[in-house]
């Protein structure tokens, strides 16, 4: 059978990026099957656990909810946008270096959103990350290191910003 593609025309992790896909295809699979960015992972596929989270035009999505073609004309950041010049960001070096990783397959996820959450306000409370974060799942770490590690890189980046 075959199946008519649609050109997308979108910017991802600020370069302008083409591609074909089907109508059906969310972002997703886009992003992971057609694009190569395997970084965003694919958990319950229904929007129910946020490992698939990009930033659409500075908001998060569950990439699994949003079709290929409607990031037609959008700006995404993926979790392969998030280190800055070749140097992790001080989110990814916290996460590895309070131990808040322990299988993985969360972890891009988790840190697109805080991403976010921190560009829009910069010293979050214990209860705004743990709300910000109701949609991210995680199974292994029990979610006290993680929200440890987002406390102590939101505290490293107001330091440097003084
Ligand atoms: S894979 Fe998208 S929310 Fe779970
Ligand atoms: S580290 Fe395994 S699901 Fe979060």
């Amino acid at each position: 059978m075959t199946h008519t593609l649609t050109r997308v025309r979108t910017t991802i992790n600020g370069e302008a990026v083409e591609f074909l896909c089907e109508p059906r295809q969310s972002l997703l699979e886009c992003l992971r099957d057609i694009l190569g960015l395997t970084g965003t992972k694919e958990g319950c596929n229904d929007g129910n656990c946020g490992a698939c989270t990009v930033i659409m035009d500075g908001r998060i999505v569950n990439s699994c909810l949003v079709l290929g073609v409607e990031v037609e004309g959008r700006e995404i950041i993926t979790i392969e946008g998030i280190a800055q010049g070749g140097r992790l960001h001080p989110l990814q070096r916290a996460f590895l270096e309070d131990m808040a990783v322990q299988c993985g397959f969360c972890t891009p996820g988790f840190i697109v959103a805080v991403k976010s959450l921190l560009d829009q306000d910069a010293n979050p409370s214990e209860e705004q990350i743990r709300q910000w974060l109701a949609n991210n799942l995680c199974r292994c770490t029990g979610y006290d290191k993680i929200i440890h590690a987002i406390r102590q890189a939101a505290a490293e980046m107001q330091e440097v910003k003084v």
